[in-house]
């Protein structure tokens, strides 16, 4: 089914023939694309569902019939985790079994079997740790690790497709914005909307992205970092980023709420929130007006991909809003945190790390 070239797969517990250190500019890293040397892949083997054992296999382009689920439907999840090499060099990802339930959530939303908790566990593993010499050194970035589950099976009619693919591979990332660590600047486009009631938006559809790609170019090209976006019905309270969750800061901290299921339940959100509490800071989880966003002493945005991220200015309705960026801001006070544990510097006492 895969092409020939698929076939050359390891022997279990055999991960990486290649142990030079590749020829990555550490100091530059983005978020780009580049191939690693394994992915892991497994296929949905009977009407059940169940999947197969996976294998690691060279990074390779797969091949699709063109009438897959996933190319005619968008039947199809991705999530996104990562491994961080630590200060004392030992290896480790940050909640991978998050990644494995939020998946399983939105497979039931796609009407797709998926993978065990275990299984997309142990896959998120073997492909960090087949992939081990693109992570960057400590303080450099991360290996971002794409688990995708999707319909691989051939389907004319509006169906559930027959047969399905869990695919996880890995890429070396550094910063998400090409603003680096500056802060933001945020646009909020009342015309274009990421998510309704009662569609995907709290689920990591691979449906909810290619919608936004207009509003995020708009953005882009009139000088904005991303596009923040408000509910569809009220057309007034604010959701998320294109491609990370927003939190204000007005006293305590407050996070834009994932019961309508129109905002994806990010991992980094929710640690950031728990975090938030250790220090002994008010969490509130509500609806936020955008007219709210001018009394906001601060904001930030989070995700896997982005990190935590401050807003430097928003501008809505015409109006540009500054945020005063102060070296005590809480925002920064809760990356160091979380980034101190994601490094092992500081203590995980809610079993967050997963040692490789
Ligand atoms: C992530 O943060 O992992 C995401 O999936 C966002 C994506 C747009 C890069």
């Amino acid at each position: 089914y895969y092409t020939a070239q698929v076939a050359t797969s390891l022997r279990p517990g055999v991960y990486s023939d290649d142990e030079e250190c590749p020829v990555v500019d550490w100091d530059k890293l983005g978020f780009g694309f580049m191939p690693t040397d394994y992915m892991y892949i497994t296929k949905s083997c009977d009407v059940a569902g169940n999947f197969e054992k996976g294998q690691l296999n060279r990074y390779v382009n797969i091949q699709l019939s063109p009438s897959a689920g996933v190319l005619n439907y968008g039947q199809g999840l991705f999530e996104g985790t990562k491994a961080y090499r630590q200060d004392n060099g030992g290896l480790s990802l940050f909640r991978p079994r998050e990644n494995a339930i939020r998946m399983q959530i939105g497979a039931e939303r796609m009407c797709m079997p998926y993978p065990s908790t275990d299984q997309f566990v142990d896959a998120v593993k073997q492909t960090a740790l087949a992939n081990k010499r693109w992570i960057p050194p400590s303080g450099k970035g991360s290996l971002y690790i794409r688990p995708l589950l999707f319909g691989s099976g051939s389907i004319l009619g509006l169906a559930p497709a027959p047969e399905y693919t869990f695919l996880v591979y890995a890429c070396p990332v550094g910063n998400y914005f090409k603003e680096g660590t500056a802060p933001l600047n945020l646009y909020v486009d009342e015309d274009f909307h990421r998510a309704s009631r009662g569609g995907a938006g709290g689920v990591k559809s691979i449906t909810n992205y290619a919608p936004v790609l207009r509003a995020i170019r708009n953005a882009r090209e009139r000088g904005f970092s991303d596009v923040l976006y408000l509910d569809s019905v009220n057309k007034r309270y604010i959701e998320e980023v294109s491609s990370c969750n927003i939190f204000l800061v007005k006293g305590r901290l407050i996070s834009t709420p994932i019961a309508c299921g129109t905002i994806l339940e990010g991992v980094t959100r929710k640690s950031i929130m728990d975090i938030a509490i250790d220090l002994g800071y008010q969490v509130e989880e509500r609806l936020v007006e955008a007219d709210e966003l001018i009394s906001a002493d601060e904001v930030f945005c989070t995700g896997t991909a982005v990190g935590v991220a401050p807003v430097g200015s928003i501008t809505y309705k015409g109006q540009r809003i500054d945020y005063k960026i102060k070296s005590e801001l809480v925002c920064k006070k809760l990356y160091s945190t979380l980034v101190g544990i994601q490094k092992g510097h500081i203590e995980d006492k809610r079993d967050w790390i997963v040692d490789i």
